[in-house]
């Protein structure tokens, strides 16, 4: 959580580091500050607030002197409440510093180092920049190596001492930091996404390396200031693409990517007519010889793993784990060698599932990473990675990630059937043409848009609502629920709908409404009648069915018809609506839809 960013150069920074900042807003939305140092006059300016970046920029208004230099922040409150005295930077005598990550031991240096009386915040990050300033005599290298030594935790740390004019410093563990030369001089930021506009290449910067970014330069060095190689990685996502375009909200702009995505996603897996990872580097080998499959990944991605559980099990009649990654190394999880596991991410930093992957490292799986951004921690951590083509995703709430993880998970799945001879040549076609399809299935939900937004209307008032499903409809709804709760704050809960009569039906009352998911053909008169339980409850039933699905004479308060695809398909059509249906009720209140309370995109912290 948290973004940070700095700028030197020949560039005036101040717009510079706010529109950076503004496009890591993802990471979290407490407070936002800047602090410039003026090569020529020596002057510190340091402006900070509660708040949003917008609201920064209206105090950056006043500054008239332009300097060259700077470090930003937006901030995710952990150590100390959301306040002006807690937002970043941190000045203490000499040094100004943002910081990404937690230092755990913060209380502990406040005794050792006697910080008490000096602190005016109740942050770790404070303590980080007290204790830099106490031991720094002139010497960044010896002041950063003697502090990190001290500090148990994550942390992204960028600096600027008062008096090293132009040059900015940064140092990290597990939180990230990449650089770049852009806008006529060099940049940092949290994320590629921030680089600006005229990066073409970026590099991430390693762990326990003190960089030094100059107007010119970039340079790294290790803890005995040995200089490294800095190595870098061309920038393919079209930046331009990170802008809202026509749309109100990056939320809408993302749902209408996601076709796209999808196409993108299959496309550079596909040989003469079969799926092909050779070019992820995933050997046949490691998916032939696995005997189980795990999940570790968190939110949305976990919801992704859930929908690949149904399908191993069905296509590779294997065994196969979901776990919350937050909870895996606690619960002694069974791994060993003959155990793929599959970390599956959007941003490849959120900390739970990196510290679950290097668990299963340890304990013998091999692993493939599902990631979204290029070089992140857990894509570098793993095995093998195989990166979705969503391109940048801003708003909080994942929709093309999700999706694209999803691809990714059925041609991984799809390769899996092939290799262990459960595939033949034609079932292979089979199933790659209803793949292939699934990007026009969604976009034809996406061209209905209105119609699902007359559906949300309804919904506005609503306290609670529920969505009920079975098999892969369930597991759909989970991700449905989520979405509808995170952006529109409705209390919603995805429940199998055979189990709500074993105590939530309780909860049902007239006019509660009740979203229902019905594509499995399976399944189809099981939920049907589940459905009309809750009916005779009072409750107002959205269909969201698969075409061609004989609905016999029941009423609903709203049918939404869902293109027809082969059952296991269906996830993509239906992830489209309901996540429109979320969009348009957290429009409709009048949220901020892009940024909803508490949270963050990018959960660095554990
Ligand atoms: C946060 C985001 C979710 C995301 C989850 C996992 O909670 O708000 O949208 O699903 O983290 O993030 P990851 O980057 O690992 O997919």
């Amino acid at each position: 959580m948290c973004g940070i960013v700095g700028y030197t150069g020949r560039e005036s920074v101040t717009d510079q580091i706010l529109d950076s900042l503004e496009l890591l807003e993802y990471r979290g939305y407490d407070s936002a500050g800047l602090a410039t140092l003026n090569g020529q006059t020596g002057k510190i300016k340091l402006r900070k607030c509660a708040g949003r970046v917008n609201d920064l920029r209206g105090i950056c208004k006043k500054d008239k002197k332009i300097s060259t230099c700077g470090i930003g922040h937006t901030r995710w409150a952990t150590h100390g409440g959301v306040s002006d005295e807690n937002a970043h930077p941190h000045r203490c005598g000499d040094v100004l510093l943002v910081h990404n990550g937690i230092v755990e031991n913060y209380e502990e240096l406040k005794d050792h180092f006697m910080l008490h009386k000096e602190l005016k915040s109740q942050t770790d990050t404070e303590v980080v920049a007290a204790v830099l300033n106490r031991l720094y005599q002139g010497d960044p290298h010896e002041a950063i190596r003697k502090t990190v030594q001290y500090l148990k935790g994550t942390f992204a740390l960028v600096i600027m001492f008062a008096d090293q004019p132009d040059i900015i410093y940064a140092i990290r563990n597990v939180s990230p930091i990449v650089a770049a030369y852009s806008g006529n001089g060099t940049m940092l930021a949290s994320d590629v996404v921030a680089l600006g506009a005229a990066a073409k290449q970026y590099m991430v910067v390693p762990e326990y390396m003190i960089m030094e970014l100059h107007k010119d330069e970039i340079k790294l060095f290790d803890l005995n200031g040995k200089p490294h190689q800095t190595e870098f990685i061309d920038i393919d996502w079209d930046t331009t693409r990170s802008g809202k375009g026509n749309y109100p909200f990056y939320m809408e702009k993302e749902i209408m990517e996601q076709p796209d995505a999808m196409k993108a996603t299959i496309e550079s897996r596909v040989v003469d007519g079969r799926i092909d990872l050779s070019a992820d580097g995933v050997p046949d080998d490691v998916l032939r010889d696995c005997e189980r499959v795990c999940v570790v990944a968190c939110g949305t991605a976990m919801h992704a793993g859930l929908v690949a559980k149904v399908l191993v099990q069905s296509k590779l009649n294997m065994y196969m784990d979901v776990e919350y990654a937050s909870e895996f190394m606690y619960e002694d999880p069974v791994i060993d060698d003959k155990t793929l596991v599959l970390a599956i991410s959007q941003s490849g930093e959120t900390i739970d599932t990196l510290e679950a992957l290097k668990y299963a490292r340890r304990k013998g799986a091999k692993s493939i990473a599902v990631i979204n951004v290029k070089g992140s921690s857990i894509a570098r951590e793993s095995d093998y990675v195989m990166y979705t083509a969503a391109g940048p995703e801003i708003a909080v709430a994942s929709t093309k990630a999700y999706t694209t993880q999803l691809i990714t998970l059925f041609l991984l799945v799809g390769r899996m059937a092939k290799v262990r001879g459960i595939f033949d040549d034609a079932a292979e076609k089979e199933y790659l043409k209803n793949l292939l399809q699934a990007p026009e299935k969604m976009q034809e939900v996406l061209d209905q848009k209105y119609d699902i937004h007359k559906i949300a209307r309804e919904m506005l008032d609503a306290k609670d609502a529920f969505m009920i499903g079975r098999g892969l409809d369930y597991s759909i709804l989970l991700e449905g629920a989520l979405k509808l709760k995170e952006v529109s704050y409705i209390h919603t809960e995805a429940y199998a709908s055979g189990e709500l009569k074993h105590g939530t039906i309780a909860l049902i009352t007239e006019n509660t409404p009740v979203v229902a998911v019905v594509t499995q053909t399976k399944l189809k008169d099981k939920e049907l009648s589940n459905i009309r339980e809750v009916q005779s409850r009072g409750a107002s039933v959205v269909l969201l069915v698969k075409d061609g699905f004989d609905l016999a004479d029941a009423e609903y308060a709203d049918v939404f018809t869902l293109p027809a695809m082969a059952d296991e398909f269906m996830v993509f059509p239906a992830s489209a609506a309901l996540q429109l249906l979320a969009y348009y009720v957290s429009m409709d209140k009048g949220l901020d839809v892009d940024k909803p309370r508490n949270l963050a995109k990018v959960v660095t912290v554990e």
